[in-house]
């Protein structure tokens, strides 16, 4: 990665709270200025107990900033420097981020500049914490990070090493190449979406064969979930129709439905004002026939079910689309890609991410997951074992490039 271009012309809002770590975030934030990116240091009160405002202000591209009331020429005289900061920032980093720093931000808590522009952004957020490793260990510090990752913050995990005290251990502050990285990577993928308006189906759909009963599959809605909060934040206008909806991402419009009809129905009435299509669902591909009005007596023995088959949303969406991208999914335990391919096909989809669901970890209600990317050029492209979020971003590249969207830095070639 060209992490000189990534950071080029973009603001960023380095955050400094107060631990023995914050002198490291003056070479950050050094590096930062170098690779061309405009710089403004948001200190705690503590972080200045251990390394000097001043210092910040002679490095970055505009003075330090350690208060909400100060109206001066450190906050560019602005009456309300955290939503200035906020609003106009590209990204937010924060090197180090205490246990105290974490704990409000996942609280909502803003009682200083730092965590109310952490509130008063809609940029990325990227924290690196350090602390102790007893501290880091703890389950309130653990938990705080797992609020914080759902809501999609990028953390990027401390090291092992000497830590204040002469300790050695978990806790350490990552190194400021791999700070440097993170940003970069996040930087090059923000906003590369803007303006797309992409729909995202996911979750198992369940069928009913009598007020109490359904017919329904593992599908746990993860991947495609993880597919809503990457588009979002790389600018996409996302709507999610999901079986799943309490666990659906924040920032995305989320419709509710239960069965493979209601969404066919919720999908194809927007499948006009969309650019993307991403189906991630697992729709059952057969229905019961007759649903009983009343719940079936178990005294009146085994029901015959018969069953019809659904409505195939992606095939009825390939074979309507007007300049739309097409992903599909197919879950499979057997001669995978020569599923995926005759799928890829018959369905007209741009894009179809084929996966082994047999595998232990990939696939159903895991949080990882593997696969093969197919497109209709007949390339294929495997990808290691990822993250759903991870993955969800390596689909999103290719959207990207079917849709010749280059990615924001205004010097950057389409791939
Ligand atoms: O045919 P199969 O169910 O394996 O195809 C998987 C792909 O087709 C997934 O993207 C799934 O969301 C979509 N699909 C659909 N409507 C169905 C069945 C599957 O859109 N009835």
């Amino acid at each position: 990665m060209d992490t000189d271009r990534a950071f080029r012309g973009r603001r960023v809002v380095l955050g400094v709270s107060g631990g023995i770590a914050a002198y490291k975030a003056v070479e950050l934030c050094r590096r930062m200025v170098d690779a061309g990116a405009h710089v403004a240091p948001v200190l705690t009160e503590d972080a200045t107990r251990f390394v000097g405002a001043l210092t910040f202000s002679a490095l970055a591209s505009e003075p330090a900033q350690t208060s909400l009331f100060n109206v001066d020429a450190s906050s560019g005289g602005s009456p309300i420097p955290h939503t200035r900061l906020g609003q106009s920032a590209d990204v937010i980093v924060i090197a180090p981020a205490t246990a105290r720093l974490i704990g409000k931000y996942a609280a909502g808590i803003s009682d200083d500049l730092l965590t109310a522009t952490l509130l008063a952004t809609r940029a990325p957020v990227v924290i690196a914490p350090a602390m102790h490793t007893e501290m880091w260990e703890h389950p309130a510090v653990q938990e705080n990070l797992v609020t914080l990752r759902r809501r999609g913050v990028h953390i990027v995990d401390p090291e092992s090493g000497r830590l204040a005290g002469g300790d050695v251990g978990e806790g350490r502050l990552a190194a400021p190449e791999r700070i440097m990285d993170a940003v970069a990577d996040i930087l090059t993928r923000s906003g590369d979406l803007a303006g797309v308006r992409l729909l995202v189906s996911a979750g198992g759909t369940r069928e009913a064969i009598d007020p109490v009963r359904f017919i329904g599959n593992r599908s746990s809605g993860k991947m495609g979930h993880a597919v809503a909060a990457q588009a979002a934040g790389r600018g996409a206008s996302v709507t999610l129709v999901t079986t799943a909806p309490d666990t659906a991402p924040a920032g995305v419009d989320i419709v509710s439905v239960v069965s493979a009809q209601s969404m066919h129905d919720e999908i194809v009435g927007r499948f006009d004002a969309t650019d993307v299509v991403v189906m991630a669902a697992a729709v059952a591909d057969f229905r019961p026939k007759v649903v009983a009005g009343d719940k079936l007596k178990k005294a009146a023995g085994a029901p015959e079910i018969v069953l019809e088959p659904t409505p195939d949303i992606l095939a009825e969406l390939g074979a309507a689309k007007r300049g739309q991208v097409l992903v599909g999914f197919a879950a499979e335990t057997v001669d995978i890609v020569a599923h995926a391919r005759e799928k890829l096909t018959r369905k007209n989809a741009d894009l179809l991410v084929a996966n082994d669901v047999s595998a232990p970890d990939a696939g159903f209600e895991v949080d990882t997951n593997r696969a093969i990317l197919l497109d209709s050029s007949g390339a294929s492209e495997e990808t290691p074992l990822l993250t759903k979020a991870a993955l969800a971003d390596v689909i999103l590249d290719r959207v990207a490039a079917l849709l010749g969207r280059a990615p924001t830095n205004p010097d950057q070639e389409i791939p």
